[in-house]
């Protein structure tokens, strides 16, 4: 993983995460789109699809994992040494989130986890997508 940030010399490394979702997927092919970002796309098929990943390129690469697992997402973080943080990865929609309540609550752990690796990586900005469960 490292070596694909280290072998070029991008101006941004972007993480996004939940990449196979909905939001996250369309974003991350429009940052692809500029040569000088290298676009990391953390994803887990709780939800979304292989299908729904934005197409592979050069600066643009996928890592399979749980981003409320602070192993897997602390190795990923210090790894490429992030400028920006776009973080989408939730169980999302109303219906799940009441049949889910736990796994809901769980998600906390994901952006803690992001905020906790990212003031220690060097991550110069966080975008949150809060949720769209604030709908009712
Ligand atoms: N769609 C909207 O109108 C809207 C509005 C406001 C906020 N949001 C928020 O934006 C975010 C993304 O929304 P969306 O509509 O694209 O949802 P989505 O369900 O299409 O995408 C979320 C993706 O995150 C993945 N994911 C879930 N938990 C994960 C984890 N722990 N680690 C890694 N990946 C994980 C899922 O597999 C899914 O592919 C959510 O937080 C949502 O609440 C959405």
């Amino acid at each position: 993983m490292k070596t694909l940030a280290s072998r070029h010399s991008f101006k941004r490394k972007i993480l996004v995460t939940g990449g196979a979702g909905f939001i996250a997927s369309s974003l991350a092919e429009e940052l692809a789109a500029d040569p000088d970002n290298l676009v990391i796309v953390m994803y887990n098929l709780s939800t979304g699809h292989y299908k729904k990943l934005p197409p592979l390129a050069d600066n643009l690469r996928f890592v399979k994992g749980d981003v409320n697992d602070y192993k897997e997402i602390m190795e990923v973080m210090l790894s490429f040494q992030f400028h920006y943080v776009f973080h989408y990865a939730a169980v999302v929609g109303v219906k799940r989130t009441q049949e889910n309540p736990v796994s809901v609550l769980k998600d906390i752990r994901g952006i803690e986890n992001i905020c906790r690796i990212g003031k220690n990586t060097g991550v110069r900005r966080l975008f949150f997508a809060s949720s769209s469960e604030v709908y009712g």
